[in-house]
């Protein structure tokens, strides 16, 4: 595998082409940013832990049925994916009130869900991501109603399957945000499954075992991210 051209440099990761047309090479950064951009840092060792545990993430949800862009690992840092026609959307599932949700819905931290939520936002920087609703997604030519129900279909799948795999791992799945893209007329899972894009707590203790330690000045982040990839791979 030959690694090619830079074709995005992103926030938490680059993007190059391959030898290959129809697969790309996602490279993990230690870069780590927050409030919209405002915030940056470096969580030491995050793109080896992230790059694993979305090897990891990826690969138990191929076992039950869900695809995804991930080809292989071949590197620390470095992922074999498919190339996707990506759509410019955050998908984001909550089953306990965190984040953003606090302040929206006046909803204290940590409030168990009836029902999963789904929600959408604009991938724009110059925006600020704003959350959108099914009809701008399609006033906005974003995704087309079929393509909405697959990836809504898709995120709840994704929901229930890291659920369960996390509970055995005595941490509870709060949140998450997935990207997905198109190809050959489906739309597949994209992206990557980290503590970068999932809030993870401790089920007994309530610990916080993801990026809100960096987003919130908590301390113990490099801990945290490892603590996860002992819980989940060792
Ligand atoms: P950001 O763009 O928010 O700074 P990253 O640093 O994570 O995010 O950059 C990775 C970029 O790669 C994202 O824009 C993401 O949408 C894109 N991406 C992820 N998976 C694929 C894929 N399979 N094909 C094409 N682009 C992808
Ligand atoms: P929020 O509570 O800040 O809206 O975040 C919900 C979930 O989405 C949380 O797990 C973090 C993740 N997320 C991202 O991955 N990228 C983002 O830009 C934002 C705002 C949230």
């Amino acid at each position: 595998m030959i690694k090619g051209e830079l074709l995005y440099e992103g926030k938490a990761k680059s993007v190059f082409r391959t030898d290959n047309p129809g697969e790309l090479l996602i490279y993990f950064k230690d870069d780590a940013t927050a409030l919209n951009g405002e915030k940056h840092g470096i969580i030491e060792g995050k793109g080896i832990i992230n790059n694993k545990l979305s090897e990891f993430f990826f690969k138990q949800l191929k076992d039950r049925g869900v695809k995804s862009h991930f080809v292989e690992k071949i590197g620390e840092r470095e992922m074999i994916v498919k190339k996707l026609d990506m759509i410019k959307l955050e998908v984001v599932v909550r089953n306990i009130v965190a984040g953003s949700l606090v302040k929206r819905l006046g909803l204290e931290e940590g409030t168990q869900l009836p029902v999963p939520v789904v929600e959408y936002y604009y991938k724009s920087d110059e925006l600020g991501d704003p959350m959108l609703n099914r009809y701008h997604i399609m006033a906005l030519d974003l995704a087309k109603i079929d393509e909405l129900n697959q990836m809504e279909h898709v995120a709840f799948s994704v929901n229930t399957i890291l659920r369960d795999l996390l509970r055995a791992k005595n941490v509870d799945l709060i949140d998450f945000k997935l990207e997905f893209g198109r190809l050959d007329g489906e739309v597949i899972l994209a992206d990557e499954i980290s503590p970068d894009n999932c809030r993870f707590w401790d089920t007994v203790t309530h610990e916080k075992l993801d990026k809100d330690r960096f987003r919130q000045d908590l301390g113990g982040v490099e801990e945290a991210y490892q603590e996860m990839l002992k819980r989940l791979t060792l």
